[in-house]
């Protein structure tokens, strides 16, 4: 080998602990956990800084107090810096690029290092930006995230990507960082409103349908618990979908997304068009629930998946309390450029992934527009139909 044309082509692998931590109330009985969490390096007391989604906030007066008083129980173990911040809920805050530069002059105030810790607490938007701050400062300071919605617990929480709108494109800027630790906490759903309670189970549908049968059964046979907020309904439902997106996350062999398929965005090509479409009055789990249930429908009209099967699914989703019709779904040649907006997101050819039956996955190339078209008008009719 020659020097002046040297090359080298070295495998490695970089360690990382995913931690996933389940409490019934966090700065209550369940200190401990956060405690745990929380690792000094030498004698040095780790520097704390904590994000608190404005709604969260607001529904929550006593948190504040709850993290202030938790603090001062225990100043030999973090120090908690300044004021405990807070940040534009939901969409908003991934809307204005400013926030992350303000969140990043926060960060550089209180002298946060790699060592310290930011502790977000938030729907999965606040997750999302503050997450991505916390990529992006010193090149990663340790994420703690206590999700406060279902599809946060149940999905993005435990994700290793973070990101923010840019140019009107959901998540253009962003990181892949897997965060700290993740502490899915039950107190912090009291407050949420039904609409987004209902929300994360479309992720969580979306999950089981991809790699458990069994799961996609317990949760049609539990629907209208779980939409009625019956916490043991709900409890297993959580547990479970966190569970599958961690698996796949930690032992699916591309963590990164660095390969064609990305099998957990089943259902998101068009869920992912209709957010800007509706200017984000669809929520993000609320697209999930159509772009699951049109790629459903699309799998039977094309990939072999049963037509009662499909049934099942847009049964469940509306017995969850989620709404499969939307005007924006009738806009269908817009909805259609979805599918190549998807592709430029992902680089390379096409990938999407379509089911030939529950818990069974296949990738595809390429897509039937007009059996696509036949989908999506099925499922608009769906809800007109449906008692
Ligand atoms: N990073 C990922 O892998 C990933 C995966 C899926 C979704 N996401 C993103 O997550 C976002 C959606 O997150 P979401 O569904 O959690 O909703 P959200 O963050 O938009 O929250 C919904 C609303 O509820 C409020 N809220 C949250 N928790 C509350 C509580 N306990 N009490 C009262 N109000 C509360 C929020 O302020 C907001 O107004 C989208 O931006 C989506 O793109 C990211
Ligand atoms: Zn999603």
């Amino acid at each position: 080998m020659s020097e002046e044309n040297a090359t080298f082509d070295i495998d490695f692998q970089v360690p990382c602990v995913h931690r996933l931590r389940f409490t019934q109330d966090l700065f209550g009985k369940d200190q401990d956990v956060l405690l745990d969490l929380l690792q000094s390096s030498g004698d040095q007391v780790p520097r704390v800084q904590f994000w608190v989604d404005e709604h969260v906030a607001r529904a929550q007066p006593n948190l504040s107090m709850r993290i202030r008083g938790f603090a001062q129980q225990h100043p030999d173990n973090f120090n908690l810096i300044g004021n405990i911040q807070t940040c534009p809920g939901g969409e908003a805050v991934k809307n204005d690029i400013h926030i992350i530069e303000r969140m990043l002059k926060c960060i550089n105030a209180a002298d946060l290092d790699r060592r310290s810790y930011i502790i977000v607490i938030g729907g999965g938007a606040v997750l999302d930006a503050v997450g991505f701050a916390a990529a992006i400062a010193h090149r990663g300071i340790r994420l703690i995230r206590i999700p406060t919605t279902t599809l946060a617990q149940a999905d993005s929480g435990v994700g290793v990507k973070n990101s923010v709108n840019l140019f009107t494109k959901k998540n253009w800027v962003g990181t892949f960082h897997v965060p700290w630790a993740v502490v899915n906490d039950e107190e912090m759903l009291v407050t949420l409103p039904d609409r987004d309670f209902r929300n994360g189970f479309s992720e969580a549908v979306k999950v089981s349908l991809l790699k458990d049968a069994d799961e996609f059964a317990r949760i049609e046979k539990n629907a209208t618990k779980i939409r009625d907020r019956d916490m043991d309904a709900v409890r297993p439902v959580i547990l479970r979908s966190a569970q599958l997106h961690l698996q796949h996350i930690t032992a699916g062999g591309d963590p990164f997304e660095a390969l064609e398929a990305r099998p957990l965005d089943y259902g998101h090509w068009s869920a992912h068009k209709l957010e800007p479409m509706t200017d984000f009055e669809l929520r993000h789990g609320e697209a999930v629930a159509i772009g699951v249930a049109v790629d459903t429908v699309y799998s039977s009209l094309v990939h072999g998946f049963p037509k009662e099967d499909a049934e099942r699914v847009l049964n469940c989703l509306r017995n969850l309390g989620l709404t499969l019709d939307h005007p924006a779904l009738h806009q269908t040649e817009e909805l259609l450029n979805g599918l190549e907006e998807f592709r430029q997101h992902l680089g390379g050819r096409l990938t999407l992934t379509m089911l030939p039956e529950i818990g069974r996955k296949i990738d595809v190339h390429e897509v039937d527009k007009s059996q696509m078209l036949k989908a999506i008008e099925y499922v608009a009719e769906f809800m007109s139909q449906s008692v």
